[in-house]
């Protein structure tokens, strides 16, 4: 219908007769004379309606709306001087220019809008039903379009490498990412479900035992857990996995994927290779499994400066075993007692008694605690943590993985509070490794998979699997690759041999017959010549959001659902008629009396 999109007319068309399609995006009204925006996909050009013209459309124009969708055909013609002022807009790529109408057709029109497309909206529920609307706007219409690169440079990149992209099926079997499964009822088989997956995990590994060896997939995952603004119920990967490979290729194979990306998306360089740090390490300088290393304010070990101390909150978390450490928010002296209050609830949040403090004033340590600490402490504390003039020193004491947890959070709360990252435009990426392979569920007594059952332990860890009372420090073949904070990939080397896996399914509690009945496929086809493999998976959707420079992954997913699992524009998820729900063998129970 158009000979030009509404990006596309420059000085270089002065002259010529243009057709543009797409939506009224503004419209004014100047002495009669009608200036209507016409927006499409690419952008907007400015279509100029007077009756010397065509008297017809110019009387049409007036009764435009916002959103009503036009056909406007013209002279290009250079944006005139008015009384000596140029009335070019360097805000437009085609602000130089404007189409004289002499014709108009209002292919449809537009009921008023919910809400205005050119105003940021606050109330998210409303963008979201009708989120059609939402996406006409410029910003989501980039955001789209970035995903679609995104998506673009993943796939150009690991075929390029030699992957191959595979689909697995929606309709899986559960396998155990941690979550809740979404189950679908099977109508053929009564009584049984299949599960959405949580991951194409096991498809992947399977892959390898048929010998794919470079298997990729941009696939969607589906996980039933409390949604955040970085987590979704349906969500995508680009899942990865290989045969042959060590941790070292798997990772740099992702340091080029990345690097593609933002190339392609931004046309940033984003360097390499990424710094690693141990998880050990991340946990005792940051506090995280998923450091922001935008800014410094790292845990400083107080240990050797208050082991003797008179105050007994500190030295006898050191002589219990446990650790002192602070960090020290600078600049932040000028805290106020309602900050500090919700500083202090969150470290109760994560386990802490308390949050001990110093600020520095007026050359002062003002400080419940200060009474405490002797000439010689006051001094080694300077020194550790180069305490200025402004600063406040926060303090956590008890068991080491307690602190880190709770000064981790609390290094990120003041961060925010003090708008640390502010205009900060790097991107700090890095490896966290060495995860502990299990984590004791302190309610059950039982020990579960950190990551999954199938990640590799190291090697050297190997013999701790079958001692029994030393699960808890085997650390795992394992990686994440995180980006300012954000886990935006994980995965590992993976356990190939049949024996092993066996082994790993006893630790987590996982007897033969329930090992056989649950993951039977899976020890069945590492009898059959299982390549050693391994993996990753990037959580597209928070990498797009990252590189679009959004904070919710529902900015970069065109059709999400919100904070309750709802789709509001289709209210999904629905009720059901009695008469489905029989076909597939079930029946609610919501309205029955909970079991006591
Ligand atoms: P993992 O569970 O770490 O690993 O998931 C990989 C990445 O997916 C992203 N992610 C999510 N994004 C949005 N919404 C969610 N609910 C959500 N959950 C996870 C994260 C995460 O880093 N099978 C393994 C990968 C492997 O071992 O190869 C897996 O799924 O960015
Ligand atoms: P208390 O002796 O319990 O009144 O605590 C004195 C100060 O130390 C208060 O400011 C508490 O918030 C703080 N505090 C208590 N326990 C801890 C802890 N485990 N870690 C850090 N600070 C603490």
């Amino acid at each position: 219908m158009r000979t030009h999109h509404c990006n596309e007319l420059r000085k270089a068309h002065v002259g010529q007769t243009a057709t543009l399609v797409g939506w009224v995006n503004t419209k004014r009204d100047h002495h009669g004379v009608i200036f209507i925006d016409v927006r499409d996909r690419e952008g907007v050009t400015q279509a100029v309606f007077r009756s010397e013209e065509n008297a017809a459309a110019a009387e049409l124009s007036h009764t435009l709306r916002h959103e009503d969708v036009v056909l406007v055909t013209g002279s290009v013609a250079g944006r005139p001087e008015i009384d000596g002022q140029s009335t070019v807009n360097p805000n437009i790529d085609t602000g130089e220019v404007e189409l004289v109408a002499n014709d108009l057709q209002i292919v449809n029109r537009s009921e008023v809008l919910p809400f205005q497309l050119d105003k940021e909206l606050s109330n998210e529920d409303i963008r979201l039903k009708h989120r059609y609307l939402d996406l006409r706007r410029p910003r989501m219409a980039r955001n789209l379009k970035i995903r679609h690169q995104v998506a673009k440079a993943c796939r150009d990149h690991l075929d390029e490498q030699g992957f191959i992209e595979v689909e697995t099926p929606v309709l899986s079997k559960s396998t155990p990412e941690g979550a809740r499964d979404f189950l679908v009822p099977s109508r053929l088989n009564p009584g049984r479900f299949y599960a959405l997956p949580q991951a194409p995990q096991q498809y992947k590994q399977l892959l390898q035992v048929a010998g794919v060896e470079k298997y990729f997939q941009i696939a969607r995952c589906f996980r039933d857990e409390d949604l955040r603004a970085d987590r979704q119920p349906e969500f995508t990967q680009v899942d990865i996995e290989a045969s042959f490979v060590s941790s070292d290729q798997v990772m740099g194979l992702v340091e080029g994927l990345l690097a593609r990306c933002f190339k392609e998306a931004l046309g940033t360089d984003i360097g390499g290779p990424f710094p690693r740090l141990t998880y050990r390490e991340a946990m005792d300088r940051f506090g995280s499994d998923k450091p922001d290393m935008r800014f410094g304010m790292e845990l400083t070990d107080l240990a050797e400066v208050f082991r003797n101390s008179e105050f007994k909150v500190f030295s006898g978390a050191l002589a219990s075993g446990g650790v002192v450490k602070a960090i020290n928010a600078k600049g932040f002296a000028g805290v106020t007692t309602g900050q500090i209050n919700r500083l202090t609830e969150t470290a109760q949040l994560h386990g802490a008694k308390g949050l001990a403090f110093i600020k520095v004033e007026g050359g002062e340590w003002k400080s419940p605690i200060v009474k405490f600490f002797s000439e010689a402490e006051r001094a080694a504390l300077t020194e550790a943590m180069d305490i200025e003039e402004g600063d406040l020193v926060l303090f956590g004491a008890g068991d080491w993985a307690t602190v880190c947890e709770v000064l981790g959070r609390i290094r990120l709360e003041c961060a925010g509070y003090l708008d640390a990252t502010a205009g900060n435009e790097e991107l700090e990426f890095l490896w966290v490794t060495d995860f502990p392979l299990l984590a004791l569920d302190e309610e059950t007594g039982k020990w579960n998979a950190v990551h999954h059952p199938f990640t590799r332990p190291k090697e050297e860890d190997l013999p701790l699997l079958e001692a029994g009372d030393k699960l808890g420090q085997i650390r795992a073949e394992a990686y994440d690759v995180v980006l300012n904070g954000h886990e935006i990939g994980g995965g590992s080397i993976r356990i190939h041999e049949g024996e092993l896996q066996t082994k790993m399914f006893a630790a987590l509690g996982i007897d033969e017959t329930q090992a056989k009945e649950e993951f039977g496929h899976i020890l069945d086809a590492f009898s059959f010549g299982a390549p050693p493999h391994g993996g990753l998976a990037l959580g597209f959707d928070r990498l797009v959001m990252l590189i679009a420079g959004e904070e919710s992954i529902r900015e970069v997913i065109a059709f999400p659902k919100n904070n309750r699992g709802i789709d509001l524009m289709s209210a999904s998820p629905a009720e059901v008629d009695f008469k489905q729900l029989r076909e597939l063998y079930i029946k609610s129970t919501r309205d029955e009396k909970k079991p006591e």
